[in-house]
């Protein structure tokens, strides 16, 4: 058995103490992010964008039968939703699919071809009607109507090549009647937080009608974003994944690959490459084959798949997470799956370092809601409710345990626990559902007003 050396425990206690945040400077993360954001409502720049987004809190009685579509990863889906105005809302059908490496770097005709198949799936099932359709579009937008919005820059490593600057509903629409659908009507384009904020509203409406409205929508899985309700300002989407006022807290490795991708860009979605699922498993990555680099520990990862940019997933470091087993097996199953073979105390170190980088994600993204609610209420006096979604907040053991604790750290306990953390499934259906629904009530109000 080839034990670390003395000078490897070494490295390895560097990286982990260099992913270690300290409070004072997540503090300035929550102090930045509350400026950027009074900047970007002002037109006065920043990296916070601060789309409108043409959606109010919902009534909780929102009725009717939509159909919904979501495009911002790997996996889409479309589904026909049924909402009776009463609470929970039965999805009647629902269809996922999957985009390929070549569609993510394709037209956007070819895209939007996949996401009206799907539509066209759920709606043969169901005797031919009119449709109002909620498309959940998960990337960034500027919109100028709730059913215009202009795509800006991808995130998430997509890279579709004519899509920027073009209004993707007419880009659904246009696929939609290539497919003979002209009965599906796109009622409204939302981002996927905005969905997850508003169904959380929706959700408490539908049991009190009198219920506060959720105050925050945040998604945390391949990417990570937030939409709060600020009020008379509206409802916003910030992409807070651009945020980037993280300097006190990047590691060499992030630096390194915030330089190296092209897609995005180096400098753009800076939070998100530090915080969301798309990129933690690749900060383990570059991470260990910076360790195995001196020769004398990890000599297992030499021709795995550690050679491979984003060969590690999220996924793995939440079964890295879970594993209490004493030799670490968990572990080395996932290492083993990666065709990397490893020691009991070369385990123990990827265990850590995989902590240690999903707690300061953890960590951000609790400085960063913060930022957020500390522009709503600078005192943090009222009660406030942040509606979450998404596959690493809900995947990884113990992470939403790992922001409360931030928040207690950040802003002490008393005002910490004004904060309710509501974990809403589902917010592409039926938040999409519900803010169609809206959307199409509207619009026949004022053609029939
Ligand atoms: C996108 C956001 C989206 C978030 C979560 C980010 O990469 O830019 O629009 O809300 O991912 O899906």
């Amino acid at each position: 058995m080839t034990l670390m050396s003395p000078s490897h425990d070494g490295l390895v206690s560097r990286a982990l103490a260099a992913f270690e945040a300290t409070p004072a400077a997540l503090q300035g993360l929550t102090r930045e992010f509350t400026d950027q954001m009074s900047r970007g409502l002002a037109g006065r720049g920043g990296s916070l964008k601060m789309l409108r987004t043409f959606t109010r809190q919902p009534t909780g009685r929102e009725s009717g039968r939509v159909v919904v579509v979501d495009w911002g990863g790997t996996k889409g889906r479309a589904a026909v939703v049924a909402l009776s105005g009463e609470g929970p809302a039965p999805v009647l059908n629902e269809d996922v699919f999957t985009f390929t490496d070549a569609q993510k770097r394709g037209t956007a005709a070819a895209v939007f071809d996949v996401v009206a198949a799907a539509i066209g799936r759920v709606v043969d099932a169901h005797p031919p009607a009119d449709y109002p359709l909620g498309f959940v579009y998960s990337f960034p937008a500027r919109l100028e109507a709730i059913d215009r919005a202009i795509a800006l820059a991808l995130t998430k490593g997509w890279t579709v090549v004519d899509l920027e600057g073009h209004d993707v509903a007419a880009l659904l629409s246009a696929a939609l009647r290539r497919r003979g659908l002209a009965r599906v009507t796109v009622a409204a384009v939302a981002n996927d937080t905005v969905a997850t904020l508003l169904l959380q509203t929706y959700q408490a409406r539908g049991v009190d009608p009198e219920a506060r409205p959720a105050d925050v929508g945040l998604i945390l899985g391949t990417g990570t974003n937030q939409a709060p309700d600020l009020g008379p300002a509206g409802i916003h989407n910030l992409e807070s994944g651009n945020f980037d006022g993280v300097a006190a807290i990047e590691t060499r490795y992030d630096a390194a690959l915030d330089r190296e991708l092209t897609d995005p860009r180096p400098g753009a979605q800076r939070l998100e490459k530090m915080a969301s699922g798309r990129y933690l498993g690749e900060l383990l990555r570059r991470a260990l084959v910076d360790i195995a680099a001196d020769g004398r520990a990890f000599g297992g990862l030499a021709g795995s798949a550690f050679d491979t940019p984003f060969a590690v997933d999220s996924e793995q470091l939440s079964r890295i997470a879970a594993d209490h087993t004493p030799g670490l097996d968990g572990v080395d199953a996932v290492l083993r799956e990666l065709r990397a073979t490893s020691e009991r105390e070369e385990r123990g170190a990827v265990r850590d370092l995989s902590d240690a980088i999903v707690r300061r994600a953890a960590r951000l993204v609790g400085a960063a809601l913060l930022g957020t609610l500390r522009f709503i209420d600078p005192a943090l006096a009222e009660g406030r409710t942040i509606a979450v979604d998404g596959s690493l907040w809900g995947g990884y053991p113990g992470f939403e345990s790992l922001v409360r604790e931030t928040f207690v750290e950040l802003v002490g306990r008393e005002a910490a626990e004004r904060i309710e953390i509501a974990f809403v499934k589902d917010s592409t259906g039926t938040g999409a559902a519900v803010i169609a629904a809206a959307a199409s009530e509207r619009s026949q109000a004022c053609s029939s007003g």
